[in-house]
């Protein structure tokens, strides 16, 4: 009996109850249990793992630059972000209502940190995400319009629920560049969800775009259904440096 189960479990691809329906057998053989009771648990489980097994499918094809959660951000070292209005982010309504994340502030204040962490909650909760630099993504679109496959590109970048377009402004995107990046922008408003990071305050865009019309049209697009999170407080990275010439330094008089 126990073969054909099997059988039945491997044909259905429930691939989590195949393997601990032989220990729940035993278990409920000593201590019965109503057949709905069995059912529900089991399918639970099921689901459970397949969820856990597509998210860390969506994770690994997010290509983000490192994992790190809400859970790992140090809210007490960056009071400028409201840690209630993130936690509110995490519950995903944003992807719902096609709304995009815009967060603004200096190198080092857990602007990538924060974006990656709620592409990890969307992807946690079977949304499909990418991750990109601003710079790459500009390379992405520029050989796809060499090669003739731009509106294929641009088909599959607005596909993802959520796109994180991450450090607009550290490097200046020519004209051509800024057409396309305004197309993807246009092609995603009010249909999906993008995040973006930026240390450029919106008004210095125009400099970002080479074009002040496009910069327009852009933020535009971003700004109309958006949460702006500007971070204020000073760089983590530089935080790190402090702590250690501080403790060499008491090394240094020890
Ligand atoms: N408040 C914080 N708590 C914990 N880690 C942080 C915090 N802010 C930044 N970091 C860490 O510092 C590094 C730089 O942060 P990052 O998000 O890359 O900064 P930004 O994108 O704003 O330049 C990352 O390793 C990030 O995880
Ligand atoms: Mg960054």
């Amino acid at each position: 009996m126990i073969e054909e189960i099997n059988k039945n479990l491997e044909l259905l691809d429930l691939e989590r109850i195949k393997e601990i329906l032989p220990d729940y057998i035993h278990k409920t053989a000593k201590n019965p249990k109503p057949l709905s009771e069995s059912l529900n648990y089991l399918l639970s489980e099921e689901i459970k793992y397949k969820n856990e097994r597509a998210a860390k499918g969506i994770i690994k094809a997010a290509n983000f630059p490192f994992c790190k959660t809400i859970d790992d951000y140090d809210f007490s070292f960056q009071p400028s972000v409201n840690e209630n209005q993130i936690k509110e982010l995490c519950n995903l309504s944003f992807v719902e209502n096609h709304e995009n994340i815009i967060f603004v502030g200096n190198p080092g204040v857990g602007k990538t940190h924060l974006a990656v962490a709620l592409g990890i909650e969307a992807a946690k909760h079977r949304n499909s995400v990418y991750f990109i630099t601003c710079h790459n993504l500009m390379i992405k679109l520029n050989k796809a319009q060499k090669e003739n496959r731009l509106d294929k590109q641009l088909q599959h970048l607005a596909q993802y629920k959520v796109l994180i377009i991450d450090e607009i402004g550290y490097l200046p995107v020519d004209h051509q560049g800024s057409n396309l990046f305004f197309q993807l922008i246009a092609k995603r408003y009010m249909t999906k969800s993008t995040i973006v990071t930026t240390n450029m305050p919106f008004s210095r865009w125009g400099e970002v775009f080479s074009d002040n019309t496009l910069a327009d049209a852009v933020l535009d697009r971003l700004l109309h259904y958006s949460h702006i999170i500007r971070i204020t407080g000073n760089s983590y990275r530089v935080k790190d440096k402090i702590v250690e010439t501080d403790s060499r330094s008491n090394d240094y008089n020890e």
